[in-house]
């Protein structure tokens, strides 16, 4: 039916187009957690030398845990927002200590991790350990609400949410990581926010929006009350 025929366009386009980044070349969670907190405030050509040089310097978790606030600080120089560093540190000390270097594999319980929150939870639960869970970011705002039409304010947390809810069913059982990377490259490469390339879209056929001429109304987005 309609959502496996969606599924299967967009996952082989990804396969076919994904771009190369260097961690998605490893699935191991402390991987893929490194660079998802490099990329929550930083773009992704700024991170990729950042992401390479603080593997150098801490090659495992293990090394991260254990080292001390000067060298920590020198290997994030240049990525700015140090809570970021702090809270990796912090992390990297919890699953040393309290869970014996054995990470969760929940999205849930990734959650009680400092410095990870619902998105960061479900793009390594997805990567890492193929959990079926929508990572619900900008990326994924635009682009599922101009397939589906989702009028909900993404300014209003609450929104999460109803996304989370709207996106899980089309999710494959196995390969959402693939999934999830995919909605981050299609919204980074063709469903950008001011000028969508709707005519290169793999997706567009299953595009509401699109459909109706209306990709630029969406995601529906109020200014935040000061
Ligand atoms: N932005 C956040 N996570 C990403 C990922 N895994 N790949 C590309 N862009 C991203």
């Amino acid at each position: 039916k309609k959502q496996q025929a969606f599924q299967r366009d967009f996952l082989n386009w990804y396969q076919q187009n994904q771009r190369d980044l260097p961690w998605r070349h490893f699935h191991d969670p402390y991987h893929i957690w490194l660079s998802e907190i490099m990329l929550q405030q930083t773009q992704v050509h700024t991170v990729i030398p950042y992401y390479q040089r603080f593997l150098k310097a801490f090659p495992t978790i293990a090394d991260l845990a254990a080292t001390d606030e000067a060298t920590l600080f020198k290997a994030w120089e240049g990525l700015g927002y140090y809570s970021r560093a702090r809270n990796l540190q912090r992390a990297a000390q919890q699953i040393c200590t309290d869970y014996q270097g054995v990470w969760p594999q929940t999205a849930t319980e990734l959650e009680k991790l400092a410095g990870i929150g619902p998105y960061t939870a479900a793009a390594i639960a997805s990567i890492a350990f193929d959990a079926p869970e929508p990572a619900v970011d900008g990326n994924a705002y635009r682009v599922f609400a101009r397939l589906l039409q989702i009028k909900a304010d993404v300014a209003q947390p609450k929104t999460r949410g109803i996304f989370a809810a709207a996106i899980r069913p089309l999710l494959p059982t196995t390969g959402a990581g693939d999934f999830n990377q995919a909605t981050m490259d299609l919204g980074a490469t063709i469903c950008t926010p001011k000028d969508p390339a709707c005519l290169l879209c793999p997706v567009q056929q299953y595009c509401q929006a699109y459909q109706t001429g209306t990709q630029l109304d969406y995601p529906v987005k109020t200014k935040k009350p000061k």
